[in-house]
């Protein structure tokens, strides 16, 4: 009879590792039992991180999460070099989307965050007028209005990516372009990708904000993001027949 010490724990056959002191032993699994279970562990430990995945993409916003790739109004030139982009080797740069309304600007982005968000990148969806909103609510008497402000604009600068919807959209006040301002210098000094998208570039962007801040802001997002034009609306050739 085998010694007990030397039996699997898991399958009970006598070729089990045994490490130790004689009268301190641990008995390990045999060596196929040890292959199984860390098969298992690992299994599971990727159904947990797909189901946490899931859980976190199912609280954005409906409208966006439905979005088809194929929609006619999705231009798909532009989609396939937006979701070309790969913020792992991006050196820091991000991607911007400009143009009218109603191009399809916050819906191809948002094509590009589902598949960063389920490849394992962490990032966070958020619009320029919540960071403003934050902005005026980060001192708020009332302690949980007070508490979600902070935490989103800390999250918004520590995120592994930032996707700021509409930028230009909000009401800048002297808090919020500071607001703004402050988390692009922020996440463009430590190389974290900022994906924005907007109705105003360059000249049109620098008005809305003060002088010098409206400079540093445009610059710092035309130097840390490959800017793409959208143009609205975009039919493809299919539907123009039918127009
Ligand atoms: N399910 C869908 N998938 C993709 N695009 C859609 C869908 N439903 C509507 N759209 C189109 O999305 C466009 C609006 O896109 P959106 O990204 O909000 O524009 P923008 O951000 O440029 O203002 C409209 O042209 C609309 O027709
Ligand atoms: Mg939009
Ligand atoms: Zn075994």
């Amino acid at each position: 009879m085998a010694p007990t010490g030397s039996k699997c724990p898991v399958c009970r056959r006598a070729d089990a590792r045994v490490f130790g002191e004689p009268d301190l032993q641990i008995r390990a699994p045999c060596s196929a039992c040890a292959d199984k279970l860390a098969a298992e562990a690992l299994a599971k430990q990727n159904r947990d991180q797909l189901a946490d995945l899931h859980e976190r993409w199912s609280k954005l916003p409906a409208l966006y999460r439905t979005t088809d790739p194929n929609h006619p109004h999705v231009n798909p030139r532009i989609l396939a070099e937006v979701l070309k982009y790969d913020p792992r080797s991006s050196n820091g740069k991000g991607i911007g989307l400009y143009g009218p309304t109603g191009a399809g600007k916050t819906r191809m982005m948002f094509l590009l965050v589902r598949k960063l968000h389920f490849s394992g990148v962490k990032i966070l969806f958020t619009s320029a007028v919540a960071i403003a909103r934050a902005a005026s609510q980060e001192f708020d008497d009332d302690q949980k209005t007070r508490g979600e402000a902070r935490l989103l604009l800390r999250n918004a600068v520590t995120s592994e990516v930032l996707f700021i919807d509409d930028i230009g959209k909000e009401r800048l006040t002297e808090a919020a372009e500071l607001k703004l301002y402050w988390l692009i210098e922020e996440r463009t000094a430590n190389y974290r990708p900022i994906l924005w998208t907007s109705n105003f570039v360059g000249a049109d962007l620098r008005k809305m904000m003060s002088d010098n801040r409206g400079t540093a802001v445009t610059r710092r997002l035309a130097e840390f993001s490959s800017v793409l034009f959208v143009p609205a609306p975009y039919v493809q050739e299919n539907e123009r027949r039918f127009a």
